[in-house]
């Protein structure tokens, strides 16, 4: 008994002191964020016991998806002090070494988001090769969503069913989208009651519209770097009314494009002022370009235009 007591410590003294030789590579981080264009600087430890008289130590990079190939990006060979980078990632690319305190700093700049993937920095010390011989860590970049840009499919008349788009070109997390809708009476935005609409990535149904649905609709389009919005101004015409037809709201959509805060879109315009709305719209949409968050309401072309700059995030 005493002596299995005596055995069993002797056991765990041995445990202990093989766990220590070995080599033991560490990031701290699980994940480092970043934004896109920053910079970013991933940190690797080691330990050994022994110290070192030869050291290799590498950096890696795979994607994360899972037929994804690892590529190596910059080796250093110590006690050489040569550093090899892949032509790839010269340049951008910059590895700071100190073998005797066991740091391996890889820093990277100006990432965009073809560098999010799973770095690896590998450590290979001759006679010390039990133990973790390397660690990974996830970049994750982040992009801030685009302005978003409204628009309108559908015949703009009541009885119709039209949909209202709304899309933001970049973002990383991929943007999510919501629409709400200015009420007079209220003098607030609200959400929308789900048995006459549905929404769905972006996109607002409204079912059998009517004048009633007229009036001024916010698309908001976010990730957790940035909230950005663009608006749309919806004239619903009666079926009986001339030149109720889709050129007025195509235009104005386009219009909001042009103007490039790509806010704003379209109500219907008489029928004779219709190609002229669709050009002057443009136009004014290009000048409200700078000012921001105001509606530039075009009177004097057809009173049912109304264009938003939209530059309200
Ligand atoms: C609105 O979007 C739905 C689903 O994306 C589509 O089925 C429908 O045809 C669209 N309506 C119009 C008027 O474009
Ligand atoms: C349409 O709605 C507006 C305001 O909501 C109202 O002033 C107007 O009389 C309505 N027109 C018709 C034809 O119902």
């Amino acid at each position: 008994m005493f002596l299995n007591q005596k055995l069993w410590i002797f056991t765990v003294f041995l445990a202990v002191l093989s766990g220590v030789s070995a080599i033991n590579v560490h990031i701290s981080k699980e994940n480092y964020e970043v934004l896109k264009g920053d910079s970013a600087t991933l940190t690797c430890t080691f330990q050994s016991t022994i110290t070192p008289q030869l050291a290799i130590i590498s950096w890696s990079a795979v994607g994360t998806q899972p037929d994804d190939q690892e590529v190596l990006i910059i080796t250093h060979y110590y006690p050489m002090k040569r550093t090899d980078v892949k032509p790839a990632y010269a340049g951008r690319f910059l590895l700071n070494v100190d073998v005797l305190r066991g740091k391996a700093m890889l820093r990277l700049s100006s990432v965009t988001s073809a560098d999010d993937k799973i770095y690896e920095c590998r450590v290979l010390i001759p006679g010390d090769d039990e133990g973790k011989s390397a660690a990974t860590t996830r970049l994750v970049v982040n992009e801030p969503v685009s302005k978003p840009v409204c628009g309108i499919q559908g015949t703009v008349r009541s009885g119709e069913n039209i949909n209202l788009t709304c899309h933001s070109e970049k973002g990383s997390p991929p943007p999510s989208y919501r629409w709400e809708r200015w009420h007079e009476s209220v003098g607030s935005k609200r959400r929308f009651m789900a048995h006459t609409t549905t929404q769905n990535g972006g996109v607002l149904s409204l079912y059998d519209i009517s004048n009633d649905t007229s009036g001024l609709y916010y698309c908001m389009s976010w990730n957790k770097i940035r909230t950005s919005t663009c608006e749309v101004h919806l004239s619903v015409l009666l079926d009986d009314s001339p030149g109720s037809d889709v050129f007025g709201a195509v235009g104005g959509a386009v219009a909001g494009v042009a103007g490039a805060a790509a806010g704003a879109v379209a109500g219907v315009a008489g029928a004779a002022a219709r190609a002229a709305a669709g050009a002057a719209a443009g136009a004014a949409g290009a000048a409200s370009g700078a000012a921001a968050g105001v509606l530039v309401s075009i009177a004097s072309v057809a009173d049912k235009i109304i264009l938003g700059d939209g530059n309200n995030n």
